[in-house]
């Protein structure tokens, strides 16, 4: 059985104030413990969410090296010295705004691994990719390169997001069938890459899920959870795909 999972990425939100009443409303939520919960907020947000029984707390990025003169950078280390579980790598705003290419992408993976961390490996097409047909080999490329680093025991503890970059942020979904042929085709590249450890890992959607759809996408048989942007910005939006997510497995 994989492990269900829903994660809240506030991107560039979350102030103290933000932080403290999401803190609040999570903590008291009654959440299933059928499915992980998990927020990643802005690294200055982190600590105010640390700590509790409810959820997990993970980092947005992380840097490709584990200490040393990267003025302004996190490391994996220091990101789970902190008490985080998680860490998203390659989201698809840092790969298209902030120029992050498939093999740094790989290597933070790897560095996460090592920090005993669970990274979120996100990979997507774009829209030009979608219409061109070609976009299962899009998404191929990037699970296999962003996993190249790792063994068939290290795999098991990522986490793969699929969020087509033409559903983030626009309100457009991919149907549930679109979402699952991916889904799907990701979890046979993994099989066949990792002997056999696909079965084991959970892959999310992302882009534009909301409580009208989460029901529909959570029910596709290889849609393990989401990755939840806008929505995530609102504790009662958020608890409530929490609440589907728990009732759709
Ligand atoms: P969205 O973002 O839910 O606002 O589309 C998802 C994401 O970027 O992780």
């Amino acid at each position: 059985m994989r492990n269900l999972v829903i994660a809240g990425n506030w991107k560039m939100n979350g102030s103290q104030t933000f932080a403290q009443e999401m803190r609040e409303a999570l903590d008291n939520a009654d959440f299933s413990e059928r499915i992980t919960t998990v927020v990643f907020p802005p690294f200055l947000a982190i600590h105010a969410m640390l700590g509790s029984g409810k959820f997990a707390v993970g980092a947005q990025n992380c840097y490709t090296e584990q200490s040393g003169a990267y003025t302004g950078e996190v490391s994996p280390e220091l990101i789970a010295d902190a008490g985080c579980q998680y860490v998203l790598v390659g989201h698809s705003e840092r790969r298209t705004l902030l120029g992050e290419t498939d093999q740094v992408v790989g290597k933070k993976v790897k560095l996460a691994v090592f920090a005993g961390l669970t990274p979120v490996l996100c990979v997507g097409e774009t829209l030009d990719e979608r219409e061109s047909g070609n976009f299962k080999d899009v998404v191929e490329q990037q699970v296999v390169a962003g996993l190249k680093e790792l063994n068939g025991d290290e795999v098991k503890q990522v986490v793969v997001a699929y969020e087509p970059v033409w559903a983030i942020g626009t309100g457009k979904t991919a149907s549930a069938d679109q979402a699952q042929e991916v889904h799907a085709h990701i979890r046979s590249v993994l099989n066949s890459a990792f002997d056999g450890a696909g079965d084991a890992i959970s892959i999310l959607y992302g882009g534009s899920v909301k409580s009208e759809n989460a029901a529909e996408l959570l029910g596709c048989a290889d849609i393990d959870g989401g990755l939840i942007g806008g929505a995530s910005l609102n504790s009662k939006e958020f608890i409530t795909i929490c609440r589907i997510a728990a009732d759709s497995h």
